[in-house]
C-alpha cells in the first residue's frame, strides 16, 4: 500500500528547500530531545495539503483508510475520538434528531453535549457489578425510538472493559424507527481485521470514530472517524472543522498514513498471533483469576481480570503488577484492564501471565453485590449547568445539590451523574466508593 503522506514529508525533507514557513523549529536538530522528528513535522504548505481537503496527499491517504476498513468512507482525525465524537454528533443535531444515549459514555460524549446544547434521553444498561459496563436493555431502546421517531442512537462498544454490544440489532432496531445509530467505538480499531469482521460500519452502523491510537500503531491524537451512510460522505470534513485545529498535526496524520501500510501487510498475521496468545494467557490464569466474559461479546485484546471474584481487591493487584513492572490501563475494586495490542511480542503475554501467577495472596471473596446506579435526576440541561458558576465541595456534602461539572475517574471517564443533574446520598455514596471525594455544583 502506498504512503502518499510519508513519502511526500520524506521528499520535502530531503529536498533542501528552505523552509520559509511555519513551523519555527523550520525541521532542524536543534538539541532539543524531540528535534529528530522535526524534520517531518509540516504545516499546510503548497504540496501537503489539508486535512479538511477533499483532494491531495492527506484526502489520498485517506481513501487507502476506507479501502482496508471496507467503509462508505474514512477520515482522519487529529483530535482522537473527542474530535470524531464532537462531528458524529454535530451532523445529526444539524438533521434536528434527538440524541438517545446508552449511560456508560465517555466524558467526551458529554463535552459535546455541552458544545452542541444537546439533551440528551438516557437509556441506563443492565448493570451488574459496575457503572463502567453493563448490557444495552432492547426493550428499552426500542422504546425511546418509537417516542422519538428519526431519532441517533449513541452505543459505546466496545466499552472500557472490552465488552460489545449486539450492534447488528441495534442497527435493526434504529433503521426499523427512522434512526442512525452511532457507535463510539474508540476501543475497536482492531475489529475489522480479526478472523470475522465485528467492526460497526460492517455490521451497519451509520457513523463511528475510533480511536487508532488506542489499539494500533499510531501517534496518541490519532482516530477514524468511519462513515457507513452515504448520506454523511460529504458533509463530515466541514462538520470536523467546527471543532478542529487549523493546524492539525502532520505527524500524527502521517503516523494513520503509515498505520495503513502496517494493517495492509501485517496486522491480519499478527492479529492471528495475538489472539493465540491472549487465549492462552486466559487459559493459564484462569486457574486462580477470574477472567471477564462480557454477556454478548468481547474485543479480544482486552484482557480484563475480574479482581473481586478472583478474590483479591483490585487495587491491591493493580498495586502488585506495578510493583513487578507492569502498567495497567485501568484499575478499580472489581476490574483491572490490560491491553494488549498486534504490537506486543510473546514476551509481554508470559510475563502477564508469570506476574499473576506469582502473586501471593490469600482469596478473601466481598459480598455479591448487584451494582445499581439510580435513574438520572435531570434538573438543568448538561450545557446550562457547565455554564452556571459552580463550587467545589466535599462529595459528603452534595446531596440536593445539582452538578456542574464531574471529576471523573479517569480512565474510565464514565459518568456516575452528569451535569445539571440532581446529587443524592445514593450517588456521592458510588462516588465515593470511586475514589471521588469533591465534585463541582452549581452555586446555589
Ligand atoms: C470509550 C471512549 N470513548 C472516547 C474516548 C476519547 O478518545 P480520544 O482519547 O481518542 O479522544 C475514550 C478515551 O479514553 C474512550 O475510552
Amino acid at each position: 500500500m502506498n504512503t502518499p503522506v510519508y513519502d511526500y514529508l520524506i521528499s520535502y525533507a530531503e529536498s533542501g528547500t528552505l523552509r520559509m514557513h511555519m513551523p519555527g523549529h523550520k525541521g532542524k536538530k536543534t538539541g532539543n530531545e524531540l528535534s529528530e522528528i522535526f524534520r517531518l513535522d509540516l504545516t499546510e504548505i503548497t504540496d501537503a495539503g489539508n486535512l479538511f481537503s477533499d483532494e491531495g496527499i492527506i484526502a489520498e491517504s485517506e481513501r487507502n483508510a476506507t479501502e482496508l476498513f471496507g467503509t462508505k468512507a474514512t477520515f482522519y482525525s487529529t483530535g482522537g475520538s473527542t474530535q470524531c465524537i464532537q462531528t458524529m454528533l454535530a451532523l445529526v443535531k444539524r438533521e434536528g434528531r434527538k440524541v438517545i444515549a446508552v449511560r456508560n459514555v465517555h466524558r467526551a460524549f458529554l463535552s459535546a453535549c455541552t458544545l452542541l446544547d444537546i439533551d440528551p434521553e438516557w437509556i441506563m444498561p443492565e448493570y451488574t457489578d459496575t457503572y463502567v459496563s453493563g448490557q444495552i436493555p432492547l426493550g428499552a431502546v426500542e422504546e425511546k425510538l418509537k417516542a422519538y421517531p428519526n431519532a441517533c442512537l449513541y452505543v459505546t462498544s466496545p466499552d472500557y472493559l472490552g465488552a460489545m454490544a449486539d450492534i447488528r440489532t441495534l442497527v435493526d432496531l434504529c433503521h426499523r424507527y427512522g434512526a442512525v445509530l452511532l457507535v463510539d467505538n474508540a476501543h475497536g480499531g482492531l475489529l475489522p481485521f480479526y478472523s470475522e469482521n465485528r467492526h460497526p460500519v460492517h455490521l451497519g452502523a451509520d457513523l463511528c470514530c475510533d480511536s487508532a491510537h488506542k489499539m494500533l500503531p499510531a501517534l496518541t491524537g490519532a482516530a477514524y472517524l468511519h462513515v457507513g451512510n452515504e448520506r454523511y460522505v460529504s458533509k463530515v470534513k466541514e462538520a470536523m472543522l467546527l471543532f478542529a485545529s487549523t493546524s492539525p498535526s502532520y505527524l500524527i496524520t502521517c503516523s494513520l498514513d503509515l498505520c495503513n501500510r502496517y494493517i495492509a501487510d501485517e496486522i491480519r498475521k499478527r492479529l492471528a498471533d495475538a489472539v493465540k496468545w491472549t487465549d492462552e494467557l486466559r487459559m493459564t490464569v484462569e486457574k486462580r483469576y477470574v477472567i471477564s466474559y462480557p454477556a454478548f461479546d468481547r474485543e479480544d485484546l482486552h484482557f480484563t481480570v475480574n479482581a473481586a471474584k478472583s478474590g483479591i481487591k483490585g487495587a491491591s493487584l493493580a498495586a502488585y503488577l506495578r510493583e513487578n513492572g507492569i502498567e495497567y490501563e485501568y484499575a478499580d475494586d472489581t476490574y483491572i484492564v490490560m491491553l494488549f495490542s498486534p504490537c506486543d511480542d510473546h514476551d509481554a503475554y508470559l510475563k502477564v501471565a508469570d506476574v499473576l501467577m506469582k502473586a501471593d495472596f490469600i482469596p478473601e471473596y466481598p459480598k455479591e453485590e448487584k451494582f445499581h446506579l439510580p435513574p438520572p435526576q435531570k434538573i438543568l440541561t448538561i450545557r446550562e449547568a457547565a455554564f452556571r458558576g459552580y463550587e467545589e465541595i466535599p462529595v459528603t456534602k452534595a446531596a440536593g445539590r445539582i452538578c456542574a461539572s464531574l471529576d471523573l475517574p479517569c480512565p474510565p471517564a464514565v459518568p456516575i451523574a452528569v451535569s445539571g443533574e440532581l446529587m443524592t446520598a445514593e450517588l456521592a455514596e458510588i462516588m465515593q466508593s470511586f475514589g471521588i471525594e469533591k465534585v463541582r455544583v452549581v452555586k446555589a
